[in-house]
């Protein structure tokens, strides 16, 4: 038995699963960087660390795996790693999407995705009909995604519906915003994990990360395997989870 092994029995016997965990996967860049690389050789090795988080995530019974994968202010980086990283979009799908199927993965994708160019656009399509059926993980990945522009369209779509009368300002309440996120109908992430040592929340999930638990990885995101994700979940499960209430 592996030591990854190890953790996920001893995850088995500790405590409760977390339904939903999200991952703000970062540090690809200072990966590379280390090893005297360009920068998207780091995005590249990342996508192995995908894979391997995907598969552990089943193993382990997640409901959802949420991955921000790439950013809305990240468009402002530099052109070539912005193609870089598109480039690899299309070539994660091109070669993951049948094995994903396979394993009863729902992909969704989540953000301003009018911005992706018009293949990349597609492939993204084609993914999610495909895997909507499927039941046995549900892996969001956000793309071009913001958090304060995810909430602002939540508003306008609400304001939209009182001036068409279709509801009344009373009945605007935290389900209805909720309702209109991309993420509406999912249940809030119970762990969020960021990785490279950084803390902070970059504009991820900003409305529903109100009561999850946060654990920050050192390891950097092209390194982050099976045992690193049930590390932090056994971190989890040692929290006691209050929601504003006392102990009982
Ligand atoms: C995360 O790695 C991937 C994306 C944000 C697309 P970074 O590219 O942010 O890596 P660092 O933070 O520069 O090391
Ligand atoms: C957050 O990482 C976005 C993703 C992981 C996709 P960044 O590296 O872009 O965030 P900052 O700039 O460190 O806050
Ligand atoms: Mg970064």
């Amino acid at each position: 038995m592996g030591a990854a092994d190890e953790l996920l029995a001893q995850m088995r016997v500790q405590g409760a699963i977390p339904r939903h965990v999200a991952i703000i996967m970062d540090g690809n860049g200072r990966w590379a960087r280390e090893r005297m690389l360009p920068r998207p050789v780091g995005h590249r090795h990342g996508m192995k660390s995908v894979r391997e988080v995907v598969e552990a995530s089943i193993e382990a019974g997640l409901e959802v795996l949420s991955l921000f994968a790439f950013s809305q202010e990240n468009w402002q980086r530099p052109a070539g790693e912005v193609s870089a990283l598109m480039s690899l979009l299309e070539e994660y799908i091109q070669k993951e999407t049948r094995e994903l199927h396979e394993q009863g993965v729902r992909v969704v994708f989540l953000g301003d995705l009018d911005r992706l160019a018009k293949p990349a656009r597609a492939a993204v399509d084609r993914v999610m009909a495909l895997t909507a059926p499927n039941t046995k993980l549900i892996l969001n990945l956000f793309i071009s995604y913001g958090s304060r522009a995810e909430i602002t369209r939540a508003a306008r779509l609400l304001a939209e519906d009182v001036a068409a009368g279709r509801m009344t300002p009373a009945q605007v309440d935290e389900a209805a915003l909720t309702g209109r996120l991309f993420t509406a109908g999912c249940p809030d992430p119970d762990l969020l994990i960021r990785t490279s040592g950084e803390m902070r929340i970059s504009n991820f999930l900003l409305w529903q990360l109100a009561y999850t638990e946060i654990h920050i990885s050192p390891v950097l995101w092209p390194d982050f395997g099976r045992g690193d994700l049930y590390k932090a979940i056994l971190d989890f499960q040692s929290r006691e989870r209050r929601f504003g209430r006392v102990s009982a």
